[in-house]
């Protein structure tokens, strides 16, 4: 399975940071925040990422990863999203890079305390997509799982009042017909073509599986979720799946001197 880390968007809710770098290079604890989605991928074994970016920034994003050396990873490659036509748009960049086989998405502006390396296990089993919930108290902010006895059956993009408390989280998983999917979405009233709409379009199929995850988690895409993501992050230090890189001074002199 190949991983893809989506990266793009204006981050308009973390201005003014963002009028200077892109969202997912502002710190996270002691890292750029893009570091926890490839260290999640990493630690559960995905030897090949894509980063699809945008903005005036995207340089700096080769500056800071480079080839995937220090991540040890097999390929690190990088795509460029024009505007921010929304999370599905970004995804349609990862079709060539994806050739056919199955794909795991993560949100760049996600942290995750636990390894998703069981759900990978989990999506394996199966095909069609399948996606992370989560239980919190502001569902409203996010997509919004609609269980009827355990069963998914909608998902409702940041509704006023929430069907359930059951957050959709920034990880995905999809096979190759996702990108179909895409080619058929239309843009949604924001403008944007919305994850939220594969996402029904699968559940529609019946092809679509969920697992609730034990682990906190958070976005980092707003001033209060940014403060939150740090406060977690450095209260777990010994937690390899957010710490299992060494990102000490060291390797990254020895990284840029390489
Ligand atoms: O964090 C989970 C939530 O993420 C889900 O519950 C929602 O269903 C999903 O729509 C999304 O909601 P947000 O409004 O928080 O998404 P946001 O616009 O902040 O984008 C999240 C990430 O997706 C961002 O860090 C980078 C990437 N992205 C976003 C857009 C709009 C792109 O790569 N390109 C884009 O055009």
């Amino acid at each position: 399975m190949k991983g893809v880390i989506l990266a793009g968007g204006l981050g308009t809710r973390l201005l003014p940071m963002t009028r200077v770098t892109n969202k997912h290079l502002l710190p996270v604890y002691d890292r750029p925040m893009i570091c926890y989605p490839i260290q999640q991928l990493v630690t559960s074994g995905i030897e090949d990422i894509l980063v699809v970016t945008g903005g005036d920034s995207a340089g700096d994003f080769l500056k800071l990863l480079g080839n995937g050396e220090a991540f040890r990873l097999k390929s690190l490659s990088y795509a460029y999203q024009d505007g921010e036509g929304g999370i599905a748009q970004a995804l349609s960049l990862a079709r060539d890079f994806s050739a056919g086989e199955p794909l795991v998405v993560l949100l760049g502006d996600n942290v995750f305390q636990d390894s998703i390396s069981e759900a990978i296990e989990l999506y394996s089993q199966g095909g069609g997509a399948m996606i992370l919930l989560k239980e919190v108290d502001d569902p409203e902010r996010f997509g919004v799982a609609v269980l009827e006895s355990g069963r998914l059956v909608e998902i409702v993009e940041k509704p006023e009042t929430p069907p359930s408390r059951f957050a959709v989280t920034g990880c995905y998983f999809f096979d190759f017909r996702v990108f179909e999917i895409i080619d058929g979405l239309e843009p949604s009233s924001r403008g944007e073509l919305e994850i939220t709409d594969v996402n029904n379009r699968y559940i529609e199929w019946g092809e679509m599986r969920h697992h609730v995850l034990n682990g906190w988690w958070t976005d980092a895409g707003t001033i209060p979720s940014l403060f939150r993501a740090s406060e977690l992050v450095g209260e777990d230090r010994d937690n390899p799946v957010l710490n299992g890189i060494s990102m000490g001074p060291d390797d990254w002199s020895r990284h840029a001197s390489e």
